[in-house]
């Protein structure tokens, strides 16, 4: 199969690249790298005979006209997204210009590809999303694929205004879609704007730990190659029209989860007194969702698909691959933004 796969520069897009290939599918990534972006997220698989590279922004209607032209998918793995929501509430009209816009650009292009291919019942448009457009749940309760969407964030409202979208197209059009909405990934190539490799960078620099508020939100954490292959699993097994919910049911309070880490630290990484002494109470997030939990019954029950890495393995292998490279992650400090609290509104 050839996937066509966009924001595989990207920390989740680089794994589902490399995982494909790995498998031996062919793949075009197609991403306009962005500050999130980073070449060497899929420099293992670069030379790879199945691998293309495109650069180019969703939002550019003629280039992804050109692009299924050139290279004639059979599916489509849309990851291209603005993702942080710190960011969002900084500045959120990229936002809806990429999440929302580039969506329907793409869905557009990809229907117009489709009917020129003689609409191929095997085609597949997969929509990767996000938990976040349920919303906050309180302290019971999980996630399911009949959960209201409710979302509170400028990322979240434009993630659920592309599923809605994606969902349309599909009722309206008959694209042939799948749709995924994943609770809180983390691993190698997570990009140092996001809590956990913000943990290790503070921890190693000796600087403050920032824990937003009280740090007792709650986050549900599945390890990025899991997530990865759920993935490629609903790609190819998935039934059309349908979402499914995936989550390695991790559920921990942000202050438990920078404890963990500061302990796996003082282990790998020792230094005189605890990594746990930098933790920094500091200003919450505006708008900050209380808690995310996913019931993963949908995909366990009906595809098989169960995460294979547990929460304190996966910690452990991230915290060592961010000690073993430094190079990826000291290149993209002084990136816009980067090592700067975002997103605290006024
Ligand atoms: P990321 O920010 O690491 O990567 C996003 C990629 O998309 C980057 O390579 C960037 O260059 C590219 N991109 C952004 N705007 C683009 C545009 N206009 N045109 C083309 N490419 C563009 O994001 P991520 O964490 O890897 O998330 C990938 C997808 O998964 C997103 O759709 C996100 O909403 C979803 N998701 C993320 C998580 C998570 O925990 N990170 C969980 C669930 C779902
Ligand atoms: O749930 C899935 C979502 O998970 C994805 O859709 C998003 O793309 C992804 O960024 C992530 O969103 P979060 O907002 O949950 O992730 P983040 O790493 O920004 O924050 C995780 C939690 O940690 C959240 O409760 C805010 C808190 N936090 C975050 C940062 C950056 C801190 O306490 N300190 C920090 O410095």
């Amino acid at each position: 199969m050839k996937i066509l796969v966009t924001g595989g520069a990207g920390f989740i897009g680089s794994a589902v690249v490399r995982l494909a290939i790995s498998r031996g599918q062919e793949v075009v990534n197609l991403d306009a790298l962005t500050y999130a972006a980073c070449l060497d997220n899929v420099a293992s698989v670069a030379d790879a005979p199945g691998y293309a590279f495109e650069q180019v922004d969703i939002r550019d209607r003629p280039a992804l006209d050109r692009v299924l032209s050139d290279h004639r998918p059979d599916a489509i793995m849309h990851l291209a997204a603005e993702s942080h929501v710190d960011r969002s509430i900084d500045g959120p009209a990229t936002f809806i210009e990429t999440n929302v816009m580039g969506t329907f650009n793409l869905l557009e292009a990809a229907r117009s590809y489709w009917d020129g291919q003689g609409r191929d019942p095997a085609f597949r448009f997969h929509h990767i999303s996000t938990d976040e457009v349920f919303g906050s749940l309180g302290p019971e309760g999980q996630f399911t694929e009949e959960s209201p969407y409710d979302p509170r964030s400028p990322y979240s409202a434009s993630k659920a205004s592309s599923d809605h979208l994606v969902r349309a197209w599909h009722e309206t059009y008959g694209l042939p879609v799948v749709l995924t909405n994943c609770s809180n990934n983390y691993g190698p190539y997570h990009f140092p704007e996001k809590l956990i490799p913000i943990v290790i960078l503070k921890a190693l620099a000796g600087e403050p730990i920032p824990i937003y508020g009280d740090g007792s939100n709650v986050r549900d954490w599945l390890y990025v190659e899991d997530h990865a292959d759920a993935l490629l699993l609903v790609l190819e097994e998935g039934a059309i029209g349908r979402s499914y919910n995936i989550g390695g049911e991790n559920e921990r309070s942000n202050l438990d989860l920078v404890r963990t880490l500061c302990t796996i630290l003082d282990r790998m990484a020792p230094k005189e007194g605890s990594y746990g002494d930098q933790i920094t109470f500091v200003a919450d997030r505006p708008g900050h969702d209380a808690r995310y939990a996913i019931d993963p019954t949908r995909i366990r029950d009906e595809l098989g698909w169960r995460p294979s890495v547990t929460v304190e393995e996966g910690l452990e292998k991230t915290v060592r691959w961010y000690l073993d490279n430094r190079d990826w992650w000291q290149a993209l400090l002084d990136r816009d933004g980067v090592g700067r609290r975002l997103g605290r509104a006024s």
